[in-house]
């Protein structure tokens, strides 16, 4: 007789007797961990960095929106283990693949650590499994890279093991919108990986949305991450044109949301750093490549945000000018590392061009950011200077790269000379006088 492993798939899940193995525990992996733990399922976390794995047992996080109290109340409900060793993907009844997928040196998709996590399912693969992918990658991965892979055991897709990909859509250090109540989007490369994908994902997400297949699914991430890549670069040519007209760009954009429709507001910077937004379009770039397609939007949108640290240089160049400074000759402090605010995370992050460039040109450069004692990344190699009045009075000119929340800006304010805001961060501050500042702070 044919067993039916949907039947006693969906039976497992609807019990929350299921085990859940997760591949991969970083910003995606741990707290979709924890989401699906909470709801009662038992989690096994499975990742090679033995560190990680370590801190974890011990109740300590990495990931700047789990905090130690909510990781050591789950591992004390018993509901959440972790281990380096693949086997135990055997005695798993669902297993999501949660690993990086950065770019390799020619901008090219790395999608190494894919193919190492399906490598090590495939090797512990059994009939009755739902696989799930949420890496964010090119159309067709699931169906080119894992579903061959997977098959090559001999088992059935639809049939013996389900397959399916999960777009990941978290958004760090957002206090409204986590893992549980941001709404997801599945993708089976069969009808049945569908059904029972969805079936697990609705017992921990709030809202679930399942789409026609897996390569639709991939490719709703890439729309997502290209729609705000363009925008953004749209953004930061408008704050450039803004200062040639010498208008304050970011009076210009709240006025401009005040209409009700057709209107989206995307904020300048000084480029665009993190994980997804300046890697994931390239991912789409690539594969369109192969079927003759120029993807000339995201190209140029590139283009524009990697232009922008430059830019700010160049800012900075010609407001240290108008005051009879040189800036080969001037201190820089740069404030916040981070590719985001609130964020430990330097990943693409835009305030390491800037840097660079400083430091290539001969400036004298330093940094703070309260979340990084030191930087030490891409040839610089700096530690965190005092965030102290003295300190700030000795150096020539501040670039705020990064507005972590928390920070001192009056007194920041109060005490440096120039201050470049790239993010619009002073103009939020009541305190900060326009007034008595006016000469000293300037935007984008
Ligand atoms: N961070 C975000 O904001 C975000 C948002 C949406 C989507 N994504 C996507 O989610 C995926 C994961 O991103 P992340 O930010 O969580 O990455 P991360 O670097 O924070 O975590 C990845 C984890 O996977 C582990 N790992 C690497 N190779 C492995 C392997 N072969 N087997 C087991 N574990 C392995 C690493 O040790 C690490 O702990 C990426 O594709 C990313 O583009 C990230």
């Amino acid at each position: 007789m044919k067993k039916d492993y949907i039947k006693s798939l969906k039976s497992k899940i609807g019990k929350k007797n299921a085990a859940l193995g997760i591949i991969g525990l970083g910003y995606v992996g741990l707290p979709l961990a924890l989401a699906f733990a909470k709801k009662g399922f038992r989690v096994t976390g499975i990742d090679v960095d033995k560190d990680r794995v370590r801190k974890i047992k011990r109740g300590i996080s990495y990931i700047t929106d789990v905090s130690n109290d909510e990781l050591k109340k789950i591992l004390k409900r018993e509901r959440f283990e972790t281990t380096t060793n693949f086997k135990m993907i055997r005695k798993m009844d669902a297993v999501i693949i949660c690993v990086p997928t950065p770019m390799g040196k020619n901008k090219e998709p790395d999608i190494s650590y894919i193919r190492e996590a399906v490598t090590n399912v495939k090797n512990n693969i059994r009939k009755g499994q739902i696989i799930v992918l949420e890496s964010t990658t090119y159309p067709g991965t699931t169906r080119e890279i894992l579903l061959p892979e997977l098959e090559s055991t001999g088992l059935k897709e639809g049939k013996d093991f389900y397959l399916a990909f999960s777009p990941e859509r978290i958004d760090p250090a957002n206090k409204i919108y986590k893992t549980e109540n941001t709404p997801k989007i599945i993708g089976g490369i069969s009808r049945k990986s569908t059904q029972i994908a969805k079936f697990l994902y609705d017992r921990a997400i709030k809202e679930v949305i399942p789409v026609s297949s897996a390569d639709a699914a991939e490719m709703v991430k890439l729309l997502e991450n290209t729609f705000r890549i363009v925008n953004i670069a749209l953004v930061n040519e408008i704050a450039t044109l803004c200062n040639k007209f010498s208008l304050d760009t970011w009076e210009i954009i709240d006025a401009a949301k005040s209409k009700p429709y057709g209107f989206m507001p995307f904020y300048p910077g000084p480029g665009c750093g993190g994980h997804c937004i300046p890697v994931d379009p390239l991912y789409l770039s690539w594969k369109a490549k192969e079927h003759g397609f120029d993807t000339k939007f995201i190209n140029l949108a590139s283009q524009v945000n990697e232009s922008m640290p430059q830019y700010v240089i160049e800012r900075l160049d010609g407001i240290l000018a108008a005051h009879n400074k040189t800036l080969n000759k001037s201190k820089i402090l740069v404030l916040g590392v981070a590719y985001k605010k609130n964020v430990k995370d330097l990943r693409e992050s835009p305030a390491i061009d800037i840097i660079r460039i400083l430091e290539r040109r001969g400036v004298g450069v330093s940094f703070y950011d309260p979340l990084f004692p030191f930087l030490k990344i891409n040839g610089i190699n700096l530690k965190r200077t005092p965030f102290t009045g003295s300190f700030l009075k000795s150096q020539d000119a501040v670039i705020i790269a990064t507005d972590h929340t928390g920070l001192d800006y009056k007194f920041l304010a109060g005490h440096s000379s120039i201050i470049l805001d790239t993010r619009g961060i002073l103009r939020k501050i009541p305190d900060i006088k326009r007034a008595k500042s006016k000469g000293r702070i300037f935007n984008l």
